[in-house]
């Protein structure tokens, strides 16, 4: 894996690889399927955007059941901290009435997008809604809500790559990296 790197003002260190990262994509995805095994109308696989393209892409290849993809963009970070104020700056991109969605991001940090989402999708008439994410930071998530599948635990410290960002910037890297003053 590569070495340190410089995002802004701040620098970065190698932490998960993303072969790594896709071997536990796998076994999620495995996970999804066996239980999604006999869905005969097509699931809603909800997107969050910008943090959870690249999951979301990996994720889809993996599952073999009839699914249609949606996404939506909320926003609740700024800088490296949590704001715990969620503002939805793109609305869902479809009718989740009478539907099964599976609501797929990056990372769960205090919960409190989760938690919105979750919200916001049993009012808009969604039949089930299942969480999936990337990555959990099991210190720092504190809520009731059931998450019904993790890839990955990290602890409590400022994740970069694989489609999470700092301040809009490494979300391309193919890698996960951590904030090195955090170690
Ligand atoms: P929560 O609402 O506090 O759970 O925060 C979730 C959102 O914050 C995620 O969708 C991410 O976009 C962002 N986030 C949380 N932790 C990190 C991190 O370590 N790096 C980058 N973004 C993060
Ligand atoms: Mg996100």
């Amino acid at each position: 894996m590569s070495s340190s790197i410089t995002v802004h003002d701040k620098v970065f260190v190698p932490y998960i690889k993303g072969e790594e990262l896709e071997a536990a994509i796998d076994k999620v995805a495995a996970r999804i399927n066996e239980t999604h095994k006999n869905e005969k109308d097509p699931v809603i696989l909800l997107c969050v955007l910008n943090g959870s393209i690249m999951f979301t892409s990996e994720l889809m290849k993996r599952l073999n059941f009839p699914l249609e993809l949606m996404t939506i963009k909320v926003a609740s970070y700024s800088g490296t901290r949590s704001g715990g104020h969620i503002q939805e700056i793109m609305g869902i991109t479809g009718s989740v009435l009478g539907r099964k969605v599976i609501v797929c991001e990056d990372i769960v940090d205090t919960g409190a997008t989760m938690v919105y989402l979750d919200k916001r999708l049993r009012e808009s008439g969604a039949a089930q809604v299942e969480i999936c994410t990337m990555l959990l930071k099991p210190e720092v998530y504190k809520q009731n809500l059931k998450l019904d599948y993790v890839a990955m635990e990290v602890p409590n410290r400022f994740i970069l790559g694989y489609g999470l960002d700092y301040d809009q910037l490494g979300r391309n890297l193919k890698d996960i990296y951590v904030l090195k003053d955090q170690i």
